[in-house]
Order: C-alpha cells, then structure tokens, then sequence
C-alpha cells in the first residue's frame, strides 16, 4: 500500500508501524525538537522517547512506532521550518551551545522584544492543533475481575494463570500486536514465542480479553483511566501492572541523534522485516544484554556489518543521522564508520504508574526497582509482576511468579 511524507510516495506494509515503514526508505530523521530544532527519529520503538512524532491524516504528534500503517495515510513532518534535513531553526542550537531561555531573552528591550517574542512561539511548543474541533466525550466506568497492564512475558503469563484460576481477564497495551519484548526476540522462534502462542490462542478462544493501541493513563487513587479512542474508567477486583523496564541511556555527545537506537528497538525494527543498518555499531559497555547478542547474530545474519564497542561511544557523529561513532580509546579518539547506534544497555524497571499506585520504590543502578510485598502486591489490591518489579526476563522465573502471584 502507498502512503505520502511530505508529498512524497512511498510504499508500506499494511498494519506495520509507521516508523518501520519509514526506517525501510532511509527516513529516519522524521522531525525536529521544539526549542533547539535538533532533528528527532524513533530510538525506542515503545512508545517512550517521542523522537517518533509525525503529523498523520491531519492529527498532530502521533507516535508512528504505535500507529498502523494505512493506505493513503497522509503524514507530514512537524517542527521545521525548512525541511526535515534542512531546517532553518537549526541555526538556534549553534548560536546557543550553552543553552538559552527564550522567555527571558531580550525581554524589556524595545523593538527586540516583540521580534524575540515571535521567535519564542515558533520555537517553543510541538506539532500544530488539528483543523477539526473534537467534541469532548465522557469516559465510562468500566469494572473488570482482573485488569493487567502490559502484554509482555510477564503480562502475558500472569493473564494465563488467571484463566486456569477461572478468572475473567483483561489485558491492556498501547502496543500495535501483543507480545512486549517477546516479538523483538521472535514471534516464533524466541524463548517466549511458546508463551505469545499460548497467549493468543486464549485470546482467540475468548478466554483473554485484549485490548491494543490502549494506554494505562494514571491512577486516580482505586480508579484506572485507560485511554483509546475513547476512554474509560476502569476499577478491578485484581489489577495486575506488567508495565516491564525502559530502555537504558547513556549520556554522551550525539545520543539524540536519529539512528541511535536502543537494541529492543533495533531487534522490533528486524521483527518487521527491517534492517537498522548496513554497518551497525553496537555499544556493549556492561557485557551486553541477551537481546543485544540475538539482535547481532540475526543482523549478521541478514548481512550487517557488525562493530561491536565494549564502552560508551564518546560522540555519535552526524548532521541529521548517524555517520560515525566516535570512541575514547587510551584517550585517543577512534572513530568508526556506521550508519546506525544501537545501545545495549540493562534496561531500568517502568516504575512511574506503580508509584501513582501507591507503591514504593528502592533505587538500584538500574534505576527505580519497585517493591513488592510477599504476595506479589505493590500497593493495595495492584499486583506487580515482571522486570518492573526485578524478576529476571527468564521464562522459568516468570512462569513461577506468574504461579505464586496467582495462588
Ligand atoms: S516514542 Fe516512538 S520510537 Fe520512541
């Protein structure tokens, strides 16, 4: 099928994620920050970095790693002034490498003020309102028996549990296709593809409700508010929150350039079929993750060039997408040619919608653990099960939590 960027045609896979059908055509740079004009491209491929955001069918800041590819769909890149490749605002970010506060710049200043105060509206804010008012709607209360976020190997897991309990169950995730981190390790052939199979055939045979492309939006003390088209206000007898883990991130020159990519979103990006890059370095500096090793042989695989780099990159170089990498090494400076970053760093447990919960969290390296009392519960009447509450992305201890959480 056809869809347009910016004018141009290019063809897609029905229901891909936008971004890949992108990726595909060497579009990764897909727009610009608001303040800086830094060009922005997907890194996460989950719905957590906002590099992803493109104008489509006329409705600004759609996430195109969650929104399906349509023909004739119409998206339009946002934030440029210019072009994606080329945007005349860029120029703000060399004038201002220290940064700048365009609130207080020039203000008081007679004539400057009024020029600088144009300038802040054009810079500040992301994507243009739509053309067509939507008319607000109510949400509906909604009571489930069990209400899980999260369709990854945990969710996935626990729902199964529940169903042999007897139990109705809901599943809710913001992804295009359940699954979680189980379709970048292979829908088939990875170690949770047994899991995702058994998973959608309950979803088939109605024993599992699932809900896609849906959000958790927050916590309002026992109440859920779940976002689709429409929303809703969802109480449970059991919620269950398999929100899983973040992409790790490591601060250096150039991390938000497009074309870095953390490994998930390399290896979800190969789920659809596309390759991240020709010559791809890998930034391994912890040992790597099981992911990242998987993600390597099947690149390789398909006929990548693999440079694998076993510490932070010092800069990743490029003008609108990565060229280079750039590492320290003996304090010399080496660069290496690649077309893509990708980043395989221990991902850090999505702690933010057990906090609103009520749950309390204990700080490790990785980042916020959330904690769980000896049932399983993260705060009253929420269970937490997954690499959110720091059981390992292993089957075995999934299917065991899944066991002990559900008894
Ligand atoms: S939010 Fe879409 S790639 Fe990160």
């Amino acid at each position: 099928m056809t869809l347009r960027l910016d004018g141009d045609a290019l063809l897609a896979e029905r229901d891909e994620p936008l971004a890949a059908s992108l990726w595909a055509h060497g579009v990764i740079a897909l727009a610009r920050s608001p303040k800086f004009h830094r060009p922005r491209g997907p890194s996460c491929f989950r719905a957590a970095c906002d590099g992803c955001l493109v104008r489509v069918d006329e409705r600004p800041n759609q996430m195109t790693c969650r929104t399906r590819a349509r023909d004739g769909a119409v998206l339009v890149s946002q934030n440029t002034l210019g072009s994606r490749k080329v945007d005349l605002l860029r120029m703000t970010d060399w004038f201002f490498p220290e940064g700048m506060n365009h609130h207080e710049l020039f203000a008081g200043v007679p004539g400057l003020q009024s020029v600088m105060q144009a300038f802040a509206r054009r810079v500040a804010g992301l994507g243009k309102l739509p053309h067509d008012e939507r008319s607000a709607s109510r949400a509906r209360r909604v009571e489930e028996d069990v209400l899980i976020v999260g369709s990854g190997p945990s969710g996935m897991a626990v729902a199964l549990a529940f169903v042999k309990r007897g139990r109705r169950v809901r599943v809710i995730d913001d992804a295009l296709e359940p699954g979680g981190v189980a379709v970048p390790f292979g829908r088939t052939e990875g170690p949770f593809a047994p899991l995702l199979t058994e998973f959608r055939r309950a979803v088939d045979a109605r024993k599992i409700a699932l809900s896609l492309e849906t959000t958790a939006g927050a916590f309002y003390e026992r109440d859920l508010l779940v976002v689709a088209e429409s929303a809703e206000v969802v109480t449970a007898t059991t919620m269950v929150l398999a929100s899983g883990a973040h992409d790790g991130q490591a601060p250096f020159e150039g991390n938000d350039l497009p074309g870095v990519v953390s490994a998930r979103a390399a290896a979800t990006l190969l789920a659809h079929g596309v390759l991240v890059g020709e010559k791809i370095a890998i930034a391994r500096p912890d040992g790597g993750t099981a992911l990242g090793a998987w993600l390597m042989a099947k690149a390789r695989a398909h006929g990548a060039e693999i440079v694998e780099l076993d510490d932070v990159p010092a800069e990743a170089i490029g003008n609108t997408d990565v060229t280079g990498v750039a590492l320290l090494t003996n304090g010399e400076r080496v660069i290496y040619d690649a077309d893509a970053l990708v980043m395989d760093l221990a991902p850090c447990p999505s702690h933010e919608l057990a906090v609103q919960a009520g749950a309390s969290v204990g700080h490790e390296r990785r980042g916020y653990v959330v904690k769980k009392d000896a049932r399983g519960f993260v705060a009253e009447g929420v269970l937490g099960v997954g690499e959110m509450v720091g059981t390992p992305l292993d089957l075995e201890a999934l299917l065991a939590e899944a066991a002990h959480v559900t008894a």
